[in-house]
């Protein structure tokens, strides 16, 4: 049989493809931009079917509806990666969190958490019969590998990427057609603090440098201020719209990558429509899985790597919270230490965590002098390089406990160096 009888074969509604998840079941969903809304919506609508379904997902950028508490007894979600939409669920009891490096999260599913279903969102078949993972290949592709079943939401509107981002027709079990607007991530408005972060950070960048970018509108704010440099390049989990206009403007342009040279390497993306029909049918773009991408060693083989995250909180030795405020869990560490890890061993890799320098509208400062009871250390001290804020740059790597909380506090908001300093005092039995 061809792959178009295939095609035709495995066609069904989206009911009729989630009535094949089972009472107990682990189901893994499409990451992120990438999530199948139509079939993530029709199996909570399946939910009286089920009970405890595990629901594995990362960044939830859909509707999270599994997440209600009306679907207590059908849905229970393991997060790997806590948002907006799967916080409270997570707070109240009614989910739970797994922390795991990026890169692992592949590994994850070949052993210890095997998924029975993976719910996908991916192109249309090309004339050989391959669909694309499109703006969210990560995890998704790599779940695809080992589920028992595989249910595909076919969207002509899903981009197709190139890249280790294929799947054939055959190794799908069910198709759903369904053409609708894949999830869009407006940018963010980016403050005066972010821009003036954002220009410290650019004077750590060099023409010829590959970024990562995290999450969030630094990032973006980082971006405004490299129109003036050159022959930038991209090793990035993920990225988002400002990417295009360097791009567009030929400041991104791969060239002096060491490592796929001339290519975008990424995983995911969130951004508008600009951003999808850029990457769509676009050879320079190399969707990989994310244990190839976010692997430490294979990041290592860049030059020039620079890599930038933000973060909650940061104490005086250099300690970086990324991920939670005290125990309440607001995110996860992602790619943030794989990037750290990868571009601290890279020759002339740069890591920097971004910030400003104070939260909840200036109430609090996020260079404190302990991380809050129960915050997650996610960069540890010993990886730990540039520290940025709206004041300036902090270089910790190398430097003693005193030289960085020295840093540190030059670092931070005015209205706390008073507090810091006199911690700073009494730990180091000197004068500021
Ligand atoms: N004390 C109290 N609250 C704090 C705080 C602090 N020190 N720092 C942040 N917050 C609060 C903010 O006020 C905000 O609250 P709100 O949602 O009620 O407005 C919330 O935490 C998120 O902070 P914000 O600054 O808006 O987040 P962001 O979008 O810039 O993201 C991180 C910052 C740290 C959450 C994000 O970068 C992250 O998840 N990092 C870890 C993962 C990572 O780095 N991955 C790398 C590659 S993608």
């Amino acid at each position: 049989m061809g792959w178009n009888d295939e095609y035709k074969k495995k066609l069904c509604s989206a009911k009729d493809a989630v009535s094949r998840i089972k009472s107990g079941d682990r189901v893994v969903l499409g990451h992120a931009a990438g999530e199948p809304s139509l079939l993530a919506d029709a199996m909570v609508e399946n939910a009286a079917r089920y009970q405890d379904v595990e629901i594995v997902h990362m960044v939830a950028m859909g509707k999270g509806r599994y997440c209600l508490p009306e679907y207590e007894k059908n849905f229970r979600h393991n997060s790997i990666f806590v948002g907006a939409c799967t916080r409270k669920a997570i707070e109240e009891g009614r989910g739970d969190f797994t922390p795991i490096y990026f890169s692992e999260v592949p590994k994850l599913f070949r052993t210890t958490l095997h998924p029975n279903v993976l719910l996908a969102q991916l192109s249309p078949p090309d004339e050989h019969g391959y669909c694309s993972f499109g703006i969210s290949n990560d995890y998704t592709k790599p779940a695809a590998e080992c589920a028992d079943i595989v249910i595909a939401q076919i969207n002509r509107n899903m981009p197709r990427t190139f890249g280790d981002c294929f799947i054939h027709v055959s190794d799908l079990d069910y198709i759903v057609e369904a053409d609708m607007p894949v999830i869009e991530l407006a940018p963010p408005e980016i403050t005066s603090v972010e821009k003036a972060i954002g220009e410290n950070c650019a004077s750590l960048i060099h023409d010829g440098d590959t970024l990562q970018l995290g999450i969030g509108a630094i990032p973006d704010a980082v971006l405004l201020f490299l129109k003036d440099k050159h022959d930038l390049g991209i090793h990035s989990e993920m990225i988002s719209d400002g990417v295009v206009t360097l791009a567009e403007a030929g400041v991104i342009n791969n060239k002096k990558k060491v490592l796929n040279n001339g290519k975008f390497v990424i995983s995911f993306m969130m951004g508008t429509r600009k951003l999808y029909d850029f990457v769509d049918n676009n050879p320079s773009i190399c969707m990989m899985p994310i244990d190839y991408v976010n692997d430490p060693v294979v990041i290592a083989q860049n030059v020039n790597i620079v890599s930038i995250n933000s973060c909650v909180q940061v104490d005086l030795m250099g300690q970086v919270c990324s991920e939670s405020i005290g125990l309440r869990q607001i995110s996860a560490v992602g790619g943030q230490v794989d990037f750290v890890r990868g571009a601290n061993m890279a020759k002339n890799g740069r890591t920097i965590i971004a910030m400003p320098s104070t939260a909840a509208g200036g109430k609090v400062s996020k260079i404190v002098s302990f991380l809050d009871a129960g915050a997650t250390v996610t960069t540890s001290r010993c990886d730990v390089n540039y520290v940025v804020t709206e004041y300036g740059i902090a270089q910790l790597k190398g430097q003693t406990l005193r030289e960085r909380a020295r840093r540190l506090i030059e670092i931070a908001h005015p209205d706390f160096h008073d507090s810091l300093k006199a911690e700073f005092e009494k730990r180091f039995k000197r004068p500021f």
